[in-house]
């Protein structure tokens, strides 16, 4: 690396990055407005990777909005958007300031308007996540943490709720996208081997983003899936830490947001628990190389 690489990279690694989080909170909270005026509206849905991957005009046009909102204050900076990544474009987390961009969360509960959606937005130098905004569009609620300096829901501190009895946890997740046999049958007896724990019960409100957030303020213990993607659990993910939570991998190794793997909770004990319970099926890296 050269004098002026160097230079670059410890300029990058004493950034104060608040400026970008507040532009961050007003693009998001923007944005979420545009999801509330197509919501009760009919939409036009289209599949993507299965039949309940789905993918509608505002998916696109809120992607389009962040985008170029950032792209206009911030130049120099990148992205990874669920949508564009759709389209073809290339997944790769750098070292350089990178917007990880889900304009939906919740494509499927915003096709039915079934009411929770989020616009999850993290931000991410040197692959380490500076901070992260889940803006949960129907009840109004933005979730935000910046690295070390704790986590909040519309101004107030959040606090996981530091349970370490598994059996005492009410458990988040989701079935996910997939549909083939061993996703399902792996999902499904790992939520029965789960409520056979027993726990006090089990939840699923569509979206990654604000299950995860759920954790963050204490209502729910646990969160885990998998299949989902970095865009999904970026911005939750750096929540869940600020607020006092574990997140890791679900084979109980160090969290990886390419991995398409999480478990989320209220204590390390209570983590490791529920990493012995469930299984996971394969699925390709966020990051792999499409094959040519
Ligand atoms: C999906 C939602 C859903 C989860 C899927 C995600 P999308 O994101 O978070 O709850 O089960 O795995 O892909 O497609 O609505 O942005």
């Amino acid at each position: 690396m050269n004098c002026s690489s160097c230079q670059l990279l410890t300029q990058l690694i004493m950034a104060d990055w608040s400026h970008c989080l507040t532009f961050g909170l007003s693009v998001a909270k923007q944005a979420s407005q545009l999801i509330m005026a197509a919501f009760k509206q009919q939409k036009e849905v289209t599949c993507k990777s299965s039949a309940a991957d789905l993918v509608t005009q505002s998916d696109m046009k809120v992607e389009k909005f962040i985008m170029s909102a950032i792209a206009d204050k911030y130049p120099h900076h990148r992205f990874i958007g669920e949508e564009s990544v759709g389209m073809g474009e290339n997944l790769q987390l750098t070292d350089h300031p990178t917007w990880i961009i889900d304009p939906i969360d919740g494509t499927v509960n915003f096709v039915h308007s079934f009411p929770f959606v989020a616009v999850s937005i993290a931000f991410c130098v040197n692959k380490q996540t500076e901070f992260g905004i889940v803006y949960s569009c129907v009840d109004d609620k933005v979730y935000h943490a910046q690295r070390g300096r704790g986590a909040f829901m519309n101004g107030q501190m959040l606090h996981v709720s530091g349970q370490q009895d598994v059996s005492r946890c009410v458990v988040v997740t989701e079935i996910g996208a997939e549909r083939d046999d061993v996703a399902l049958s792996t999902m499904t007896s790992n939520i029965f081997r789960l409520l056979k724990l027993p726990v006090h019960g089990v939840r699923a409100l569509g979206t990654a983003a604000v299950d995860m957030c759920q954790v963050a303020t204490g209502g729910a213990d646990v969160y885990y899936h998998i299949g989902m993607h970095c865009w999904d659990i970026a911005a939750s993910a750096i929540i869940v830490q600020e607020a006092g939570g574990v997140v890791m991998d679900t084979d109980g190794s160090e969290f990886d947001m390419m991995s398409r793997r999480v478990i989320a909770a209220s204590s390390s004990t209570v983590a490791n628990r529920i990493a012995r319970v469930i299984s996971a099926f394969p699925c390709c890296r966020d990051d792999a190389k499409p094959s040519t």
